[in-house]
């Protein structure tokens, strides 16, 4: 089809042309100078985005070898993990700590909440022995749309006076919605490339508080390859122990510069505005959002659930085969009931009006019972919000 695909799955997000430019250039030696000047910009860049003064691992790995990484480096087996049922996202990394030989206490949960802080502070005030050795949770369910609050978690852990490591994935939230991995008190970051951070898939990140490097030097769970310390002590010159990604790390520089140059605090403004935009097509068009709690709604993608009887996937199909874009398929128990809209990474006003002008004529061409202009009240919250403007000047 003519014109540009619209890629609106909740990651991988549309690539910027400036960031694929910079991967474009030819591969050098990653044991040269000018390596390691780039790797070095490039790490001082990524703690600006974690929000941190400790080191950040870079793998050459979708963001499930980071989630791996994070557990290997720092528990022994048959160590107990407090995990919590968010979604599709945190089942899996569920299933990667039980496979690893951990023991997961795994709160149940409905998919359409976030972690519930008072459940962390039971469990963990319960928890006498203190064999929980890691509190691990999803901040941004990418499969729901929900966004568990982190600051909240953290005072749970506090309140309950529990020494357990607390580990969040961010691979869907990281340079999209507000994180501080320093602040927040985080002693293990999880997040991969090809989201916020506007990259293809192929890198991902473990950012690592002090507390965190101490559990690695007695933590007993096979390592080798996800190893920290040698990566760490090398990085500091500049080098990696193993073949880095290196056209990956020219486009993370550039998409680190763009970021610098937007302003996180603009950054994170656009996404809620889009994301405010979207849930008022949502609601005009009289359909129901998944996440439960407005608190919690995310700002980079939103879950929606298809009317009884009408199935999300015909819907994405026919969506991409009419106007060649791509929505979020419904995951695990949510397949076929929910379809998402990302709107997260390279993206701004107009890409979200087409974005929702191609949902809400797809609702229209498969005889999806909606109501009137959901894409006449975003474009009215568009147009008219103060905030979204006094940004745009900002950023300009
Ligand atoms: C929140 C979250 N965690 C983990 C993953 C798994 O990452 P990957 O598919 O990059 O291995 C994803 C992927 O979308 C995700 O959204």
């Amino acid at each position: 089809m003519p014109g540009r695909h619209f890629l609106q799955i909740p990651g991988p997000t549309n690539v910027p042309d400036r960031v694929l430019r910079a991967i474009a250039q030819p591969t050098i030696d990653h044991r040269g100078s000018a390596f390691a000047a780039l790797a070095r910009d490039v790490l001082d860049g990524l703690q600006r985005v974690f929000q941190t003064s400790e080191p950040v691992v870079v793998y050459p790995s979708s963001g499930t070898g980071a989630w791996e990484a994070a557990l290997v480096n720092t528990l022994s087996p048959e160590d107990t993990v407090l995990m919590f049922e968010t979604g599709h996202f945190a089942t899996l990394w569920r299933d990667m700590a039980s496979r690893l030989g951990l023991r997961v206490e795994f709160v149940a949960g409905d998919w359409r909440h976030g972690v519930d802080p008072r459940a962390v502070e039971q469990k963990l005030t319960g928890d006498r022995g203190r064999t929980i050795k890691a509190v691990a949770v999803v901040h941004n369910e990418t499969s729901t749309g929900v966004t568990s609050r982190i600051p909240a978690i953290r005072q749970a852990i506090d309140r309950a006076g529990h020494p357990a490591l607390f580990m969040v994935d961010t691979i869907s939230s990281l340079a999209s919605i507000d994180y501080r991995h320093d602040e927040w008190g985080v002693d293990v970051t999880v997040a991969g490339s090809q989201k916020g951070l506007m990259l293809p898939p192929g890198i991902s990140f473990n950012a690592i508080s002090d507390k965190a490097v101490a559990a690695s030097k007695h933590a007993k769970l096979p390592r080798a390859y996800w190893r920290w310390d040698e990566t760490i002590t090398m990085n500091r010159q500049g080098y990696f122990p193993s073949t880095p990604a290196t056209n990956l790390l020219y486009g993370l520089h550039e998409a680190l510069a763009m970021l610098r140059e937007e302003g996180m605090a603009n950054v994170f403004a656009r996404h809620q505005r889009h994301a405010e935009a979207t849930r008022r097509a949502v609601r005009g068009w009289g359909l129901e959002i998944l996440c439960r709690n407005p608190a919690e709604y995310s700002g980079s993608l939103t879950a929606v659930m298809m009317p009884e009887g009408h199935d999300a996937d015909a819907f994405r199909r026919e969506v991409l085969a009419r106007f060649d874009m791509s929505l979020g398929t419904g995951l695990g128990k949510l397949a076929g009931r929910v379809f998402r809209i990302g709107h997260l990474g390279f993206f701004n006003d107009l890409m979200l009006c087409g974005t929702l002008c191609g949902v809400q004529m797809g609702l229209a061409a498969c005889g999806i019972p909606h109501n009137g202009n959901g894409v006449g009240d975003a474009l009215a919250f568009l147009a008219g919000d103060k905030a979204g403007k006094a940004s745009h000047r900002r950023a300009a």
